[in-house]
């Protein structure tokens, strides 16, 4: 049973991604622009040049234009808010718990003349604060993994969505057949009970109304994208000490090495899914 005092998924996912040695490791091994699964050409592929390739192919399934209001959900540093903006035009509202990424991604909106096309909100996506069919577009990546409702946060753009809307996002993602012993040390690592899959968000989208919904599964990516953080970590394994602290650093390495075998076994998945609230599109 819950108690008043035991903390949400939301409290975890904050207090995770606010803490210093998180913020300095998010930044430091992906980059200081995007924090998700890259798409590699070759093992050995830097996490940057890796990581804007998932938002080129995301934006290739929708039609963008500098009208298109379009909400990012965990958006973290926004960089794919600003490939956005950058590259369409787009009006881009980043929705974010973390005040750290937060304040960051200002900077960096304003340090590439940005900030009048982006907006970046302090909110929960599991109680987005803005009113119904308002906007065109949700847009995420790897950030739904945090929630403890997935429906609910599918429920609630929907919701946010105008009646055309559709809803694109990547995920980390389980099989249906993941052990339960593989799992709990991949859960771990980033404080989770769960982990969906493509077939928990094609029926949640189905229960809540959406017409139609397509995925892409790019989980092979996902291992070689971990193994490249593991070995990024260790080859700075010093400076990376230096900025998070030993126990934080090896703890990750310990946590990456469960990521990297349990993709290696096909027990995790991540990929694009595409919902549309309208079947004609
Ligand atoms: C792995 S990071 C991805 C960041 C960004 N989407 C990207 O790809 O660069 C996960 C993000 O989800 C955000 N997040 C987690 N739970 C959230 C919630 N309930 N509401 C809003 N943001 C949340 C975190 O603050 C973090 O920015």
């Amino acid at each position: 049973m819950s108690t008043a005092t035991e903390k949400t998924a939301v409290d975890k996912a904050e207090e995770y991604y606010n803490s210093t040695p998180a913020d300095e490791f998010y930044f430091k091994i992906w980059g200081g622009d995007h924090i998700h699964v890259g798409i590699y050409n070759h093992s050995k592929e830097s996490i940057k040049d890796a990581s804007p390739r998932i938002v080129q192919m995301m934006a290739s399934k929708l039609k963008l234009n500098s009208n298109t209001n379009l909400l990012d959900l965990g958006s973290g540093y926004g960089g794919g808010a600003r490939y956005l903006a950058k590259n369409f035009g787009c009006q881009v509202t980043c929705l974010n718990l973390c005040i750290n990424q937060n304040d960051r991604n200002r900077d960096l909106n304003k340090k590439n003349d940005l900030d009048h096309l982006i907006t970046v909100v302090e909110g929960n996506f599991e109680d987005i604060p803005f009113p119904e069919n308002s906007f065109d577009i949700a847009w995420s990546q790897d950030a739904i993994v945090h929630s403890a409702d997935r429906e609910l946060v599918v429920q609630e753009v929907v919701r946010v969505l105008n009646d055309k809307g559709e809803f694109i996002f990547t995920d980390l993602m389980q099989t249906y057949d993941c052990p339960k012993s593989i799992l709990k040390p991949v859960l771990d690592r980033i404080q989770l009970d769960s982990l969906g899959s493509f077939g928990f968000y094609v029926e949640k989208g189905r229960k809540l109304g959406v017409r139609k919904t397509e995925v892409q599964n790019l989980s092979e990516h996902l291992t070689t994208h971990y193994q490249r953080v593991m070995e990024e970590t260790q080859d700075r394994y010093d400076e990376m000490v230096e900025s998070c602290g030993k126990e934080y650093i090896d703890k990750m390495i310990e946590g990456l090495k469960h990521w990297v075998e349990a993709g290696k076994n096909n027990y995790l998945s991540w990929g694009i899914v595409h919902m549309n609230k309208s079947d004609i599109c």
